[in-house]
């Protein structure tokens, strides 16, 4: 599973804006797992609707000191306007990989400045 992970994020490079950190936003992140993943210096602002969570997530934060976390929202795939619009280059759909409903997807989209 980690390699195929680690395959999958490789392709992160290819969203880097001219300027600055690529800034990813997890829907549904859980405890954080894809974390050790994303390359160092990413921004991350992750999204689960399941509050208790954050807890795990301040200890995967802590060991995955190589990224900056911009912030924990508590919210669902299908609602996520506490994302502001543009402020993101990558969305990562956290939860039901490979099945996120259209509704989410293009949601997803307003908050990305790139089209990944
Ligand atoms: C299998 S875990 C995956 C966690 C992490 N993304 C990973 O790859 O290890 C799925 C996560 O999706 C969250 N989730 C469930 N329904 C969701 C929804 N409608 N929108 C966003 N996240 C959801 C769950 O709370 C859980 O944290």
């Amino acid at each position: 599973m980690n390699d195929s992970k680690r395959e999958l994020f490789r392709n992160l490079e290819k969203f880097y804006p001219p300027k600055g950190a690529l800034r990813i936003l997890e829907v549904g992140c859980g405890s954080g797992a894809n974390f050790e993943h994303y390359p160092t210096g990413c921004r991350i602002t992750c999204t689960d609707p399941n509050p208790h969570f954050q807890k795990y997530l301040k200890k995967t934060m802590a060991k995955n000191d190589h990224l900056v976390y911009d912030s924990f929202i508590v919210a669902s795939g299908e609602n996520l306007k506490a994302v502001e619009d543009n402020s993101v280059d990558v969305v990562v759909p956290g939860y039901a990989e490979g099945s996120a409903r259209s509704k989410e997807s293009s949601e997803a989209c307003k908050f990305m400045t790139v089209s990944a």
